[in-house]
């Protein structure tokens, strides 16, 4: 603490008569709080004490001052944040953005491509046809968050680190399989039809629908079963970091509907309305869905998991390929249970509504 006769000497020497120093007078709103670092070192978890903690459900702060920060009157409006918590909080922004950090990976160095070996031909182009999708598709799930991130509160500030972390995870995952589409000297082939349903969300919770609980939660349920798909430890170990990055996509996604729904349960219906949009897409023809690539990418999945495609191979790729589509809607349909949308599985796409299990008690 400076002392006022200090800052009186201080003012006194000579060329100091423009100094002021009374932020030094007007400490932050709150001090002597105990932050200590957890298992995981100072997490920002650690650092949410007090009313550091304490984002507002609610702001007027239109200025980018930092939560916690005293006001200054000159401070100029740039007015494009959202307002209200619920409009982009999730309650696991904090933890999964350490978590990210923590487990951040490198497509260069940390995938052994000195041990790739060459696949028969047939795969080899099955396995490029699936990176050149996957590269798409990676594009746009970091173009999406990155569109929202510019509205999100200096209050509620976690949101936008997470989000910044999403992105730099989405241009992994875009240059990984852009990496493995030409290791083997084949390259880029079929591009897919693009997912226009998702560039189509304009707010925020039609972006953790459309993207987070269906688009990545169907991508996460795929790279999971990357084991059938892959044919060799590379590109084995490509699915498993990726999926590693998708679980946490998908579960700050599941955090943020949940928050909403209990704080406006009013946007219920809402909601519903970007799931059919969604699901409309994937339930068209299954060589046509937007989500999971067009019939190119449908049987390029048929021939990586029959492992060829002779007669035999592909009738055991199509059925593993119904058994990945199977997971995927389950999966989907378990998300939506947590998010506290149950009602869902009623007045769910018919395409889909056929490969769910009974619901379990
Ligand atoms: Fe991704
Ligand atoms: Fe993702």
């Amino acid at each position: 603490m400076v002392k006022s006769d200090t800052l009186e000497m201080l003012r006194k020497e000579p060329g100091a008569e423009d100094m002021d120093f009374s932020w030094l007078d007007d400490p932050a709103a709150e001090r002597g709080m105990r932050v200590v670092p957890s298992k995981r070192g100072l997490t920002l978890e650690d650092i949410s004490v007090g009313t550091y903690g304490d984002p507002p459900e609610e702001t007027r702060n239109q200025s980018g001052r930092m939560r916690g920060s005293a006001p200054r009157p000159d401070a100029q409006n740039i007015g494009a944040h959202w307002i209200i918590k619920s409009e982009s909080w999730s309650e696991s922004a904090m933890m999964l953005y350490e978590e990210a950090l923590q487990r951040q990976w490198s497509s260069a160095t940390d995938i052994p491509w000195e041990e790739m070996p060459e696949l028969d031909e047939d795969l080899e182009l099955a396995m490029s046809q699936l990176c050149t999708f996957l590269t798409q598709v990676e594009f746009i799930a970091g173009d999406l968050p990155a569109k929202f991130a510019p509205n999100i509160s200096a209050e509620h500030f976690e949101t936008g680190l997470f989000l910044a972390t999403q992105i730099m995870d989405e241009a992994r995952h875009l240059d990984v399989f852009r990496k493995r589409a030409l290791a083997n000297g084949i390259g880029l082939l079929q591009a897919g039809p693009g997912a226009v349903g998702l560039l189509a969300a304009q707010s925020f919770l039609d972006m953790t629908a459309s993207l987070h609980l269906v688009g990545e939660g169907f991508v996460q349920s795929m790279f999971r079963m990357g084991e059938l798909i892959a044919h060799s430890e590379v590109d084995k170990k490509i699915f498993r970091l990726a999926a590693q990055d998708e679980s946490r996509h998908v579960a700050f996604g599941i955090m943020h509907m949940k928050h909403l729904l209990k704080n406006e349960p009013e946007r219920r219906e809402e909601i519903h309305t970007y799931l059919d949009r969604m699901e409309g897409q994937v339930g068209s023809t299954p060589n046509q869905s937007g989500l999971t690539g067009g019939g190119d990418t449908t049987e390029a999945l048929a021939i990586l998991l029959g492992g060829g495609k002779s007669e035999k191979q592909l009738d055991e790729g199509y059925t593993k390929l119904m058994a990945v589509r199977k997971r995927q809607f389950n999966e989907y349909v378990h998300r939506l249970d947590v998010v506290g949308l149950s009602d869902r599985r009623e007045r769910m796409h018919p395409r889909i509504r056929a490969f769910l299990e009974p619901k379990k008690n």
